[in-house]
């Protein structure tokens, strides 16, 4: 028994494999190694699946923030809004530009970033630009945040790094939005590369120019100082031929959600707003333990059992070693720190599967 917390072996399925190794063979037979016709076909066919004018590919998800910083004009001097928890690269991103961080808190039941958060935040700070977060794959709400940067004049960034199949509203995958959107391809995505990768999506075209000249050494515009954040041919080869199959592999997803949801209804850990089964892309399925104690049991218990799960994320960024000293709030942020554990999520589980983790997850519970 157990129940892996990836499967690599079902999404890289036999018939998947013939058809990567028939076009790395082709890549390597036409000499083609670097943005080759399967970054094309990748970026018209990814732009139209996230309903948006153009998609730009580049080395990888922590790039892709850096550039649509740049893009934006976001440098030394500037103040930029960052969720209070998140993975560090969306802080790291703003450190790499030379930019200064600034911490918007979450709200309490999904840690998404808070848009009355943001409002004060903004009012002391005065930011240049903000970078809500679709952790997990849950959708930021993005009509409030949008309506109120595009008031004040302040740049959004949407880290979508976890949220490919994620829609913020009914209709509307991310992407089709006013903003730059990006996303990492890195392997344990849920549309994911054999390596690094990442893209930027935006419906402006100026916007989209200025990507193109920053990923490839500032060609194209002699004004202009870029750096290499090509995306290379293989792994676009690998990321075209999943999205093939990327649709129905994040349904799968959303019906693991939902067994989860129904299976822990009634226990006494913080689920998720009934809400987010539709509209998450269920990168991850995190649920809320009452402290950090209750969270290291329940984590040891599910592993002793061979269950994967992973304690997204232990701390809040400022209390990172390496970003301590930066202003903001994040009050709801350090709560969420260390409290969340991430149960086994991919398209292959089965009733079966997710019936052993509820069925852990109560025994523990029924002792408390
Ligand atoms: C929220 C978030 N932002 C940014 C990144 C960075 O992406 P990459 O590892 O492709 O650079 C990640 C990667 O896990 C992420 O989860």
């Amino acid at each position: 028994m157990g129940v892996p917390f990836y499967n690599f072996h079902d999404l890289h399925h036999d018939s998947f494999k013939t058809e990567v190794k028939k076009r790395i063979n082709d890549i390597i037979d036409n000499n083609a190694f670097v943005e080759g016709e399967y970054n094309q076909k990748f970026e018209v066919e990814f732009a139209q699946k996230q309903k948006s004018n153009h998609c730009l590919l580049v080395a990888n998800g922590t790039d892709a923030l850096e550039i649509a910083l740049l893009v934006h004009g976001v440098g030394a001097g500037d103040k930029v809004g960052v969720p209070g928890i998140t993975f560090y690269a969306t802080a790291e991103a703003v450190l790499n530009v030379g930019a200064t961080p600034v911490w918007i808190d979450v709200d309490e039941k999904a840690g998404l970033l808070c848009p009355d958060s943001l409002k004060r935040v903004h009012e002391k700070h005065n930011l240049k630009a903000v970078m809500p977060v679709h952790i997990y794959g849950l959708p930021c709400p993005m009509d409030e945040i949008n309506s109120f940067c595009s008031e004040k004049g302040i740049a959004v960034i949407e880290d979508a790094a976890q949220a490919q199949g994620t829609y913020y509203k009914e209709g509307s995958p991310v992407g089709d939005g006013p903003n730059l959107v990006t996303f990492s391809f890195y392997p344990t995505k849920n549309l994911s590369a054999f390596g690094d990768a990442g893209c930027i999506l935006t419906n402006d075209e100026k916007l989209a120019k200025k990507v193109i000249t920053i990923r490839n050494h500032g060609r194209g515009d002699e004004a202009a100082m870029g750096r290499n954040s090509r995306c290379d041919h293989m792994q676009a080869a690998v990321l075209h031929a999943k999205l093939e199959e990327v649709d129905q592999f994040n349904k799968q997803r959303k019906e693991v959600a939902a067994l989860y949801h129904k299976g822990l209804a009634s226990l006494p850990f913080g689920l998720l707003p009934e809400k987010f089964l539709a509209l998450s892309s269920w990168h991850l399925y995190p649920i809320q333990l009452p402290s950090i104690k209750h969270r290291e049991e329940l984590m040891n218990l599910l592993r002793s059992k061979d269950i994967g799960c992973t304690p997204f994320y232990e701390k809040a960024l400022s209390q990172e070693e390496a970003l301590q000293g930066y202003e903001g709030e994040d009050t709801n942020a350090k709560n969420f720190a260390g409290r969340t554990l991430c149960l086994p999520m991919n398209p292959f589980l089965s009733q079966s599967d997710v019936d052993e983790v509820v069925g852990v997850i109560c025994e523990y519970a029924n002792k408390l």
